[in-house]
């Protein structure tokens, strides 16, 4: 088959490689010059674990290729998937559609035959038949065919999602089977991925749904944990016991500081806003979002509690900067949100990420960066674990005792071996647990 993808951001550049890695011959385009330099030199500009050596083997196989523009989008492409950004909106509610209105605008001049075009970018319902219409109107002439394909991959295991997911869900007009979309995704399906079929706006509503029940179990531990700290139960075993019982299921069921990253946060508010639309109410994402930004913007006063009152000039060493281990993405990151407020409150903070650089944040502009976990600690008061990079869990407590000047730690991940650091001195104030 071959397939343009529209987009190499994240998603498009994870769908193209992996397409391609499954057979196909697939061209990314971006219109982001540096991005493509960047790709056509071997370069790959997000870190995803296991991406550039696939990049790099399916380019010297000839088959994946990168362009600044379109192709003439003639009979001989099977399909065009659109994998460009639907960010937060400039009012942080509805997603900003204008990226994709502008790649079927870019589709629609470029095509010379009629086009089937695949909606992998997050779009509310409807989206996808409203982009049928806009092709009807710009392009009279040809018959474009539009069908949703969500993508369910997780920032850090995306390749593995892509080529192990538990579904693939695809969209079409008229919730058939499409022949071409088989024949794409044929190497998955025979290798025992299922495949739903479903009509469009439902496959547009399993992705979003999705998300806001995911954030929901998130948001559901969290506040069970506030339970646990106060009641003296400890939320690594009630989730444990809970998880044990398979209607439940363990995922998903971590206490910490939020949810953060570039999908969650904008799809729940994104699918109340497309409730509101049909004049329905979804009461419990509301709560879900709420209760996710009270977390988050309460994450400062643990530290300052652990710290006996005030942060104020206090040496703060924050380990982890990313909105989740195994990224280098600091969207929506808690850690981000936690370090702006402890500045803003008189505290000199250090941090540190094995990837992850907080580009373009003015809240942290007098953030120092550490080398390492042990240069972070370096003369700290207070060290906070914000990011559950494995690397973390396995510090020296006793080389960390030699650098801190104090003794306490905020592990807001539950990610550090209570026992190991009481006995180098530490009292570890964990989320969900007593100290
Ligand atoms: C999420 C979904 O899991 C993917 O299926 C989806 O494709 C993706 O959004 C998307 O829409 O593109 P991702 O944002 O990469 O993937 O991250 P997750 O691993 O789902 O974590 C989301 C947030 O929840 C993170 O901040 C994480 O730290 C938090 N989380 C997750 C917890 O606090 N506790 C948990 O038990 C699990």
């Amino acid at each position: 088959m071959r397939i343009v993808i529209l987009g190499c951001g994240y998603v498009g550049l994870v769908t193209g490689t992996c397409l391609a890695h499954i057979g196909h011959e697939v061209v990314c385009v971006d219109t982001d010059v540096a991005r493509i330099s960047a790709l056509a030199a071997g370069e790959v500009p997000i870190y995803e674990k296991g991406l550039k050596a696939l990049v790099a083997a399916n380019v010297a196989q000839g088959r994946l290729s990168f362009a600044l523009v379109l192709p003439e989008l003639d009979s001989s492409i099977d399909a065009i998937f659109i994998a460009v950004g639907t960010p937060a909106g400039g009012d942080g509610k509805s997603a900003d559609l204008s990226a994709l209105a502008g790649a079927v605008e870019d589709i629609a001049q470029a095509a010379s035959a009629s086009p089937l075009i695949v909606v992998k970018s997050t779009v509310p319902m409807g989206v996808c038949d409203a982009i049928e219409t806009m092709m009807g109107r710009l392009r009279p002439d040809l018959s474009a065919e539009v069908v949703s394909n969500p993508e369910f991959l997780k920032e850090g295991r995306a390749v593995l999602d892509f080529l192990g997911p538990d579904r693939i869900v695809i969209g079409t007009d008229d919730g058939a089977p499409n022949p071409v979309l088989e024949a794409i995704y044929a190497p998955l399906a025979e290798a025992g991925v299922p495949i739903h079929w479903t009509g469009r706006r439902s496959s547009e509503l399993i992705k979003h749904a999705s998300n806001a029940f995911l954030a929901t179990k998130v948001a559901f531990i969290n506040e069970v944990a506030d339970l646990c700290e106060k009641g003296g139960a400890d939320i690594r075993s009630v989730a444990r016991g809970m998880g044990l019982d398979a209607r439940i299921g363990p995922a998903f069921l971590e206490a910490g500081p939020g949810y953060g990253g570039s999908c969650f946060p904008k799809d729940g508010v994104a699918l109340l806003e497309t409730a509101q639309t049909y004049g329905v109410r979804l009461g419990i994402l509301e709560r879900t979002v709420a209760s996710n930004l009270q977390r988050r913007g309460g994450l400062a006063s643990r530290v300052v509690e652990a710290m006996d009152g005030s942060v104020d000039g206090k040496r703060i060493g924050v380990l982890g900067l990313a909105f989740k281990a195994g990224t280098d993405d600091c969207r929506e990151s808690p850690a981000v949100d936690l370090i702006g407020d402890l500045i803003a409150l008189g505290a000199r903070v250090v941090a540190c990420d094995p990837k992850a650089m907080p580009y373009g944040h003015p809240a942290l502009n007098s953030l120092a960066l550490a080398l390492d976990p042990y240069d972070c600690a370096q003369g700290c008061d207070c060290l906070v674990l914000a990011t559950a990079w494995p690397q973390f869990s396995r510090l020296d407590p006793f080389r960390l005792a030699q650098m801190m000047t104090g003794r306490t730690i905020v592990d807001l991940r539950n990610g550090l071996d209570v026992t190991g650091f009481a006995t180098a001195g530490f009292a570890i104030h964990g989320v969900g647990r007593r100290p």
